[in-house]
């Protein structure tokens, strides 16, 4: 009886392990008197690819700033996992938000600077994340002289520069074409195999949420409450580019497609 006692505890303890956040009971109306989120409670595990997927104006984009600490709510808690904390987080914003005034050095930089890490670590730091953004040649560049998809690649190589534990992505590539897209969410599987981080993405698109996460969190209009959650096995897109085509990947978008519309 000890002995069962001490397991389920070891269990119980492992599995508390894997988890990075805990949000409960998370509420939030703005001055004007629109409720934008009720009661929302959910737990972030270390590792995963969780989705929120819903329509436009259910809350998405409040969810976020709330958990990036940018936003309080009104009810409700976050309880962060030892080691994660909000300053551990990079956000990809819905919109690239890059500082119009600085070059793209410069702006990649910005977090570095924040967290007053020494000019030269800095420097080879941002000289490595400009490489890895495929934008080497554009360091003293501004915004205004780069594509959509190459401020997209800045952004997320300012969020990516601080390593973070947890990243939140706002629809970051609602705004690309297609091919430019089905990159960047190949781009980004691979990263985060890569960095072993969590992701956090926002997304109003079935097909997105069906290709990229492990978990989806389907959201109810406004105010948003979570209607349903929906697990596929770790990610299979990204490294092969059949799965875009395959019967699994269709499966997992109706499955999204029907909770979505359950949801409304
Ligand atoms: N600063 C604000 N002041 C007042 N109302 C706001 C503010 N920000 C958002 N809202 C309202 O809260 C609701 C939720 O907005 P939010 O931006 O979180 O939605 P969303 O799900 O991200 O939408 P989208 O998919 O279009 O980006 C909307 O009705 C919006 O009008
Ligand atoms: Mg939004």
């Amino acid at each position: 009886m000890k002995q069962r006692r001490a397991t389920a505890k070891r269990k119980a303890g492992k599995n508390e392990s894997a988890l990075l956040a805990e949000l409960r009971g998370i509420g939030k109306s703005y001055d004007g008197g629109v409720t934008a989120l009720r009661d929302i409670s959910f737990s972030v595990r270390r590792g995963e690819f969780l989705s929120l997927l819903g329509a436009s104006g259910c809350g998405k984009t409040t969810l976020l700033r709330i958990l990036a600490g940018l936003l309080p709510s009104d009810t409700g808690t976050i309880r962060w996992q030892d080691g994660a904390r909000p300053g551990e987080t990079g956000f990809v914003f819905q919109e690239p938000a890059l500082m119009p005034w600085a070059s793209v050095a410069a702006n990649i930089r910005l977090p570095l600077r924040l967290l007053g890490i020494d000019d030269r670590a800095a420097a080879l730091r941002t000289r490595e994340a400009l490489a890895q953004a495929g934008l080497e040649k554009f360091g003293d560049a501004f915004p205004h002289e780069l594509s959509g998809g190459m401020k997209m690649r800045a952004s997320l190589a300012r969020a990516l520069i601080v390593k973070p534990k947890l990243l939140l992505m706002d629809e970051p590539f609602a705004a690309l074409d297609e091919i430019a897209r089905f990159k960047f969410n190949d781009e980004l599987l691979s990263l985060w195999r890569e960095a072993n981080c969590t992701v956090l993405f926002v997304t109003h698109s079935v097909f997105e949420a069906a290709y990229l996460s492990t978990r989806t969190l389907v959201l109810s209009p406004r105010p948003g409450t979570i209607a349903e959650e929906v697990r596929f096995l770790p990610a299979a897109g990204g490294v092969n580019t059949q799965f875009r085509t395959s019967a699994a990947y269709a499966s997992r978008v109706r499955k999204l497609s029907e909770a979505l519309e359950r949801a409304q």
